[in-house]
């Protein structure tokens, strides 16, 4: 990576907002589309990854983060695909460190946390603040059937971030007739190894669009279960967190319940994937190319910023209100995913969650 140019004054630009009136703090960067893993509810069978030459350099990403930064962003998380497939990614997650001088209050990851044994101290040292990884199962066998992959390493991967101190957070999609027999596991499990756990609804983000609402767990499909066995109280208030919180036996849970109580309303998220495709929504049907008006960006020219300015206070200003709202367009236009060739084909691993 070049040198990265010293940071100038901060001036007073406004916060990206849309015509709902929600102020864009968070910003999801995926770095790859690329993933060891192949879990059922993400990965197509047969992936298409992003060539490497498409992808935005580190530098770039830099340069539009700290633009980002500038304009209100308080916390970047870095996805993937599996973010820590993509060589370079501990070095830009130091470099993202001088952003805290001008706004930036934290740096996350979220990861499937095989390559953790491996890497976790070096992204403590990089900065890194805090890390969600996906363990969707605590049998082996289940675990390999939805995920690919093994589970001894993903284990190994969580005790090595705990062991350099990290803050983790455990997601864990639950898929109906499939690891929903894992809920009682895994709360025990968490409250064993004290992390923090997050039950997650399946969303219709697969990447063969399987997803049907018969596969969801929902929010109170999961609280039933966890009532056979703890005591549950409502935890915190959600503010703009995906997930709403409860308290089981003293220990906080969350579940992030976008089918059944979407949290859209208070959304302050937007998106970059690896080549350079803004979302305003992890549901929008159309992004915006930006990996033009990004490359300019490295020219710290004034016209660069104000051309790339523009094209997102537009974009950003007509998010739709949220996963239901598209949904219902869709239906209304007959724009199912599958009958139409032209409709964007969301999946989750091109993404990042
Ligand atoms: P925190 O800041 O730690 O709460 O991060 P997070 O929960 O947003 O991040 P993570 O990558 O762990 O995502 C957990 C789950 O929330 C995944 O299934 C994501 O797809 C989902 N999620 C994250 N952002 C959004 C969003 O904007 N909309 C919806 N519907 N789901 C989201
Ligand atoms: N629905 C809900 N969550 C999903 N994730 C991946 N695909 C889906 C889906 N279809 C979650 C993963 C990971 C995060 C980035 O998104 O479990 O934790
Ligand atoms: Fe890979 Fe994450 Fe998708 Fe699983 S959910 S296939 S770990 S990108």
């Amino acid at each position: 990576m070049n040198r990265i140019q010293p940071l100038q004054q901060t001036e007073l630009v406004p916060v990206f907002q849309d015509q709902f009136g929600r102020n864009k703090r968070k910003l999801r960067i995926s770095v790859t589309d690329r993933c060891n893993f192949k879990c059922v509810y993400c990965m197509p069978e047969h992936p298409e990854w992003m060539k490497k030459h498409d992808l935005l350099s580190f530098e770039e990403l830099y340069h539009f983060c700290e633009f980002m930064v500038r304009r209100g962003i308080e916390q970047i998380r870095i996805t993937g695909g599996e973010p820590l497939m993509r060589q370079g990614v501990v070095h830009f997650i130091a470099e993202l460190q001088q952003l805290k001088k001008i706004g930036l209050k934290r740096i996350s990851m979220t990861t499937n946390g095989h390559y953790l044994k491996q890497y976790a101290a070096e992204l403590k040292q990089a900065g890194l603040d805090d890390l969600n990884i996906s363990l969707d199962s605590l049998d082996t066998e289940q675990f390999e059937q939805l995920t690919a992959k093994k589970l001894q390493p993903v284990l190994e991967g969580i005790q090595a971030a705990q062991q350099v101190g990290f803050l983790i957070k455990i997601n864990a999609v639950l898929i109906k007739g499939s690891n929903d027999n894992q809920i009682l596991h895994l709360a025990h499990w968490a409250k064993r190894e004290n992390v923090e756990l997050r039950f997650i609804e399946f969303m219709p983000l697969d990447g063969d669009q399987n997803w049907s609402s018969d596969h969801v767990v929902s929010e109170q499909d999961i609280l039933d279960q966890l009532a056979t066995e703890f005591e549950i109280k409502i935890g915190q208030s959600q503010g703009a967190n995906p997930a709403r919180t409860y308290q089981i036996d003293n220990m906080p849970i969350g579940i992030i319940s976008t089918i059944t109580n979407s949290f859209c309303g208070s959304c302050d998220r937007l998106r970059l994937n690896a080549q350079g495709e803004f979302f305003n929504c992890l549901f929008s049907t159309q992004g915006l190319k930006l990996k033009d008006s990004i490359q300019q960006l490295r020219q710290q020219s004034l016209s660069a910023e104000q051309i790339l300015q523009q094209q997102l206070q537009t974009y950003i200003w007509n998010k739709a209100a949220g996963f239901h709202a598209i949904q219902a367009q869709q239906k209304q236009f007959n724009l199912e995913p599958k009958s139409n060739p032209n409709f964007r084909k969301i999946s989750m691993h091109m993404i990042g969650g």
